[in-house]
């Protein structure tokens, strides 16, 4: 006797799903004002532990804006951010900003020593903890010849260069957690941008083997070194307007190419000029023509 299949089946609990871990952002939208355009215009973003992606684009594309919903101090007016698949707006701030550390493009420094500016990030680092992150920035010298960790930054770090700033607050941002448990995102807006261009591949490819083992966001104007990057996300004008590898945004026509093929001609043309300068000063110019 044959049985009729049945019509309908219930079928084994499928294994739960487990949240994706890292971050994960959906249809993000911002705006600064109620009916005013958009900053960011449906942004989705995926972030697995340990990876590192850059985002680039034109100034007001929405790079510090995306970087501040993401450090919390903003919320999102349409989508999702999740980080190991619990909405960030489910959460404390502070507990956000537990798990997402770094420096946003206009970083704050106190009013205090170079000291307790770097243990605002972790009160019980020792002197060794602050020289050796110090050093890491390219910040060691300067702060030995400003008088060493009880150095006073001055109001706003008036006392401070521009650069020295940025790298006060870049080593702030890496020093962030424990050495234990160093938070698991890092994100920083434009670290780089008051560096002279040698001093920016050192400091970015220190940045990168400080935080091997950690996911970073690199928000940059600076197209070089970016095949160190798993991933590289143009924004313009508030929406993912390019995503991909170096090599795969470099191979096709777009805003990355085109950017990063004026940033290579100009640093081109800025070390022929240097040299020519230097040919000049040693007499050889022209020599024999
Ligand atoms: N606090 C603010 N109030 C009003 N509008 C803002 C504010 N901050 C940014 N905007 C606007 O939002 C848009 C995105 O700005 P955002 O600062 O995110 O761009 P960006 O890509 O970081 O630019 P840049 O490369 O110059 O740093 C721009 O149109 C900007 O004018
Ligand atoms: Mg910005």
């Amino acid at each position: 006797m044959l049985d009729t299949p049945p019509a309908v089946a219930v079928r084994p609990a499928a294994p739960p799903v487990p949240d994706a871990p890292g971050l994960r952002v959906r249809g993000l939208r911002v705006r600064y004002e109620a009916a005013g355009p958009w900053a960011l215009d449906g942004v989705d973003l995926d972030l697995p532990p340990g990876r590192r992606v850059a985002v680039v684009g034109p100034s007001g594309s929405g790079k510090s804006t995306l970087a501040a919903v993401l450090f919390r101090f903003r919320d999102p007016d349409a989508g999702q951010v999740l980080l190991d698949g619990v909405d960030v707006t489910t959460q404390e701030p502070d507990a956000v900003r537990a798990r997402v550390t770094g420096m946003p493009q206009d970083p704050h420094v106190f009013d205090s020593t170079v000291r307790e500016n770097l243990r605002l990030a972790r009160p019980d680092a020792s002197d060794a903890d602050l020289w050796a992150v110090l050093a890491r920035v390219r910040l060691a010298d300067a702060v030995r010849a400003a008088g060493g960790l009880d150095a006073a930054t001055g109001a706003h770090g008036a006392r401070l260069s521009g650069g020295m700033r940025q790298r006060l607050a870049l080593a702030r941002a890496l020093l962030a957690g424990t050495p234990q448990r160093p938070s698991p995102l890092l994100v920083l807006d434009e670290p780089t941008a008051h560096l002279d261009p040698g001093t920016r591949d050192a400091v970015l490819a220190d940045l990168l083997a400080a935080t091997a083992d950690r996911s970073l966001v690199l928000v940059t104007h600076d197209l070089t070194g970016l095949d160190r990057m798993d991933d590289i996300v143009v924004l313009v004008r508030g929406q993912v307007a390019q995503r991909g590898t170096h090599a795969e945004l470099h191979a096709r026509p777009g805003w990355y190419r085109t950017a990063y093929e004026t940033a290579t001609r100009a640093a081109i043309q800025h070390s022929q000029h240097r040299h020519s300068d230097r040919l000049t000063m040693s007499g050889s110019a022209g020599a024999g023509q």
